[in-house]
């Protein structure tokens, strides 16, 4: 059984939210523990996912903020790029302080070059260094980095035997079930990469081939956690606060990542982070505060990448602040028109003045 789930108290008592009262009536109290990635207290137990284009530093930090998770992961950064000393790459290299703990997550078949990058990102900070075996993109398994990984376990491990002997911080990998369903090798190579030093392992419970059909069957995150005695961090579908504790209690996992649901919510993770703290359902954002904060993020891009290319690249993300509320339709429209910040803040105004939000 996982620490998290051993640590649950006996119900203390219910908690009756106001916007959920009805899935909420018979939801206990609950405290969980922390778990450990090597010295690094992870807490609450939930982990915000790494995920290219978007987790770059300025969306970390405003999910620190809001979301408070227990660790936030860097996108993935290409291993090769950093032997090169390419600059784009290493303008990826911008996290700060307060964003700690923090998880590096690099990419490459390459066990010396794994091993040299691995060693940069710890000497630039990183608190952990993750190494992806998860990304199915053809682009990256073309190089035999990634997914790819799954389908050339000797590869697999001398990357991993490589930057665990590089470098002095944990070092995690986060994977897939395997390439395919005729292939599913993660479990039996976690057994082989946590005893070579690894200290955690995240299982987005698809395979490389089903990129993101069907459902993530989370049956395969039982099976590893039962199967090795490092921290096991559940991936795969997690929306929601009863999605997170479904996870655990079906599982045993030790945490809970989160990726899709965050864009555009960073208050997703404070919710999923309150529920496992407390047992107690957090209510949405107001329409005001979820503007504050898609406002927030463009403006904290723009002064980092410049306005054009901040409002350009959150065309995608910005609308999804306002999902679900009434005049969202609208506004996305007018959102993933607008070429300047005071547009943006124009149409949000407009929005919330035409929904009454506050
Ligand atoms: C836009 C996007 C980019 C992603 N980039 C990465 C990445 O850089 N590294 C990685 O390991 N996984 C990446 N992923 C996968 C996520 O980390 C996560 O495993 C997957 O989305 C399943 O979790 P979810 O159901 O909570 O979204 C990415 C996912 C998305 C949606």
């Amino acid at each position: 059984m996982s620490n998290l789930l051993s640590s649950l108290n006996e119900p203390t008592g219910r908690y009756k939210s106001r916007r959920h009262a009805g899935e909420a009536a018979m939801v206990v109290k609950f405290r969980c523990s922390p778990f450990q990635i090597g010295n690094t207290s992870i807490y609450p137990p939930v982990v915000l996912a790494p995920m290219a284009d978007v987790t770059n530093g300025v969306f970390r930090r405003l999910v620190k903020k809001v979301g408070k998770p227990g660790l936030v992961c860097t996108e993935q950064i290409s291993t090769y790029a950093i032997h090169y000393r390419n600059q784009k790459t290493l303008n990826m290299f911008d996290w700060q302080l307060e964003e700690h703990p923090l998880s590096v997550q690099l990419f490459g078949g390459n066990p010396e070059i794994m091993a040299e990058a691995a060693r940069i990102v710890e000497e630039a900070g990183a608190g952990i260094v993750d190494i992806n075996m998860g990304c199915w993109v053809p682009k990256v398994c073309r190089t035999g980095a990634g997914a790819a990984l799954l389908r050339d376990e000797e590869s697999a491990l001398k990357v991993v035997e490589a930057v665990v002997n590089a470098v002095n911080v944990p070092v995690t990998v986060k994977m897939r079930l395997g390439w395919d369903y005729s292939h599913l090798t993660s479990i039996p190579l976690a057994k082989e990469m946590e005893r070579l030093g690894v200290a955690a392992f995240t299982l987005h419970a698809r395979t490389a081939s089903q990129g993101y059909e069907g459902s993530a069957d989370w049956s395969w995150i039982r099976r590893l956690k039962e199967s090795v005695s490092v921290p096991v961090i559940g991936n795969g579908d997690v929306r929601t606060p009863l999605d997170a504790i479904a996870m655990i209690r079906e599982t045993g996992c030790d945490g809970v990542m989160v990726g899709r649901a965050a864009i555009g919510a960073p208050w997703a993770l404070r919710q999923i982070g309150h529920y496992l703290e407390t047992g107690e359902l957090l209510p949405d954002p107001l329409p005001a505060e979820r503007v504050g904060w898609a406002m927030e993020h463009v403006r904290r891009l723009a002064e980092e990448w410049g306005e054009v290319q901040a409002v350009t690249h959150l065309r995608g993300q910005l609308p999804l602040y306002v999902k679900g509320l009434p005049g969202a339709a609208r506004a996305r429209a007018e959102i993933v028109a607008a070429k300047t910040i005071a547009e943006v803040e124009s149409c949000l105004r407009i929005f919330l003045e035409s929904s009454d939000g506050q």
